[in-house]
């Protein structure tokens, strides 16, 4: 029997077994804060730190949505150097919403495509980033992005990954199943149960990632660092 989703998704989307999010666009940015117990901007501002964007740098920021965090990482990179800035995103309306957010920024792009089949050039970013976005996709997915990432990436770059993990607190493991019960996502449960770090091992990251902060109680930044060439 085909699967009944409730929500009507974009062309692009259709093409995920990702949980995508058009029909939240509108409402995106009055959300995601009530959702993060208003620690969305305090996590945000740790993954910009983490990223070093002191030097002029390609980003690339997958499952981007309303692209509030894209935007960020954008005026943070040096303002005297060309930059180039990228949000990918399956849903449709997302994108269409962060373009309008964006503004008069030359080099910022938001582009409808998967995480799971990247539209750039091999090794063509210096940093990649994602935020609340794997436990939107099931394990097999998480590694092909993962994949995808490790592909767009330079040998050196560095990614930062934030996302549900495993808890480490009673009141993170409220939050983090709550989050589950609500959204009825299996995908959720996956990360809590620690599939996340599985599907790093599982991915051409194995040995090369590492979770430099964890969060709330039950969310985990991790740090991915692309060896040079020359060190396997
Ligand atoms: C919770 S939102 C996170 C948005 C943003 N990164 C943030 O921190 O607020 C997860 C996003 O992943 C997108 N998504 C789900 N599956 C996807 C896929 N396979 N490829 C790209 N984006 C996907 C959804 O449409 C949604 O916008």
């Amino acid at each position: 029997m085909a699967e009944k989703r409730l929500h009507p998704r974009s062309a692009t989307a259709r093409r995920t077994a990702g949980i995508t999010l058009d029909h939240a666009a509108p409402v995106y940015d009055w959300l995601a804060p009530l959702m993060t117990l208003g620690s969305e901007h305090r996590l945000h501002r740790r993954v910009v730190a983490r990223l070093a964007l002191d030097r002029p740098a390609a980003v690339l920021d997958v499952g981007c949505g309303t692209g509030t965090l894209t935007r960020q990482i954008y005026d943070a990179l040096p303002a005297d150097a060309p930059r180039r800035v990228c949000g990918v995103d399956a849903a449709e309306a997302m994108i269409a919403v962060a373009r309008k957010k964006a503004g008069d920024r030359p080099g910022l792009a938001f582009d409808a495509a998967l995480a799971e089949e990247l539209p750039y050039s091999d090794a063509s970013f210096d940093r990649a980033l994602s935020t609340f976005f794997f436990h939107h996709l099931n394990f097999d997915l998480k590694i092909k992005a993962l994949a995808e990432i490790w592909r767009a990436l330079r040998p050196g770059g560095q990614a930062a990954i934030l996302d549900v993990d495993v808890p480490y607190t009673r009141f993170g493991a409220l939050c983090a199943w709550s989050g589950y019960w609500l959204f009825h996502q299996a995908e959720i449960a996956e990360n809590i149960r620690g599939k996340l770090r599985a599907a790093l091992d599982a991915s051409p990251w194995r040995g090369h990632w590492n979770i430099a902060s964890r969060h709330s109680g039950y969310l985990s930044l991790f740090m991915l660092v692309k060896p040079q060439e020359n060190k396997p």
